[in-house]
């Protein structure tokens, strides 16, 4: 059932009740991206719920999600559209001798000869979608001026066809991890939401959502850990994937607290790098051990 929200608070209540925790900017950016028809630049570091940020809409609003995950090299026939070469060939082949060319080639350049691809997917859709461009940062200049192109006039041009118009706007995030700087003209015409790693109480909740059976006093020692690491001075910090991550393994284990001993065993979960590893042990795991004066009976 499509969901066309009525205010901000809306959208905050209905993510959450989707699975998804948004922050205060979030759930205005999102609201705004509905109403006024704009697209969404998300941006920030690993495993903080950009992708998510699109699944949860939609299912929100009862859209459809159409997904184009970016990578070096994409180009226009992987993105938009592309002429279905072996069908086009088929249908000449079954063509009697002494068809004009001219007749063969209104035909073979029709709707029904180009496979639509996700942009095209998106705009040529009768019910409403939401977009996702995954991860553009991946793809170079030269496709994110095509892409400025549709998201401005939402319309594709095809020379042998002519010009192509969305029959519905999709609600359309693109995410991006900060590779490389996105063009000026491309943010123009974006809203921007920055999605950083969420404070204490955001993250419990988050993690609690996630692993509900978990209890409430190791979840939070848990993310308290997971902020301490945060400070440190690392090659790869942990997210919300791997605070969620760490919370399963816990439960898995039957863990009922983070002492020194379940840190050690368990911190690969949170940390993946090899010199990030030493630091973390020393720096965190040494805290975690008790204290040679606790041990000793009061004098
Ligand atoms: N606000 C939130 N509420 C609920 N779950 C969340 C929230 N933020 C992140 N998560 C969870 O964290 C995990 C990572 O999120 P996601 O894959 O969207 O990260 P990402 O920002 O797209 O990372 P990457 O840049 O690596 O693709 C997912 O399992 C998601 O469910
Ligand atoms: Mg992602």
């Amino acid at each position: 059932m499509a969901n066309t929200p009525a205010s901000v608070e809306d959208v905050a209540t209905g993510l959450k009740q989707v699975g998804y925790l948004p922050g205060e900017s979030t759930a205005l950016v999102s609201y705004l991206a509905t109403q006024l028809g704009k697209p969404v630049l998300v941006e920030g570091p690993a495993g903080v719920g950009k992708t998510e940020l699109a699944k949860a809409l939609s299912k929100y609003l009862g859209r459809k999600l159409v997904r184009l995950q970016c990578y070096e090299g994409l180009d226009e026939a992987k993105a938009l559209y592309e002429w279905n070469y072996r069908k086009q060939l088929l249908r000449i082949q079954t063509e009697s001798d002494g068809t004009g060319w001219e007749a063969v080639q209104d035909d073979i350049f029709g709707e029904e000869f180009l496979l639509q691809r996700p942009l095209m997917t998106a705009i040529a859709s009768a019910d409403p979608v939401v977009l996702l461009i995954d991860e553009i940062d991946k793809t170079d200049q030269e496709f994110e001026a095509m892409l400025l192109e549709l998201l401005s006039d939402f319309q594709i041009s095809i020379p042998e066809l002519g010009r192509i118009d969305a029959r519905t706007q999709p609600v359309v995030l693109l995410t991006s991890n900060n590779t490389r700087e996105l063009t000026e003209a491309l943010k123009r015409r974006c809203l921007y939401l920055w999605l950083d790693y969420p404070d204490l109480e955001h993250e419990l909740q988050i993690v609690q959502l996630h692993s509900p059976e978990l209890g409430e006093d190791i979840a939070r020692k848990l993310v308290e850990i997971v902020h301490m690491v945060r400070e440190l001075d690392l090659k790869k910090p942990p997210s919300i994937a791997e605070s969620i991550d760490w919370a399963r393994a816990l439960l898995l284990l039957g863990a009922d607290d983070i002492n020194a001993n379940t840190f050690k065993k368990t911190m690969s979960v949170i940390v993946k790098h090899r010199t990030d590893l030493d630091t973390v042990a020393t720096r965190v795991g040494v805290k975690l051990e008790p204290q040679a004066t606790d041990a000793r009976p009061a004098a």
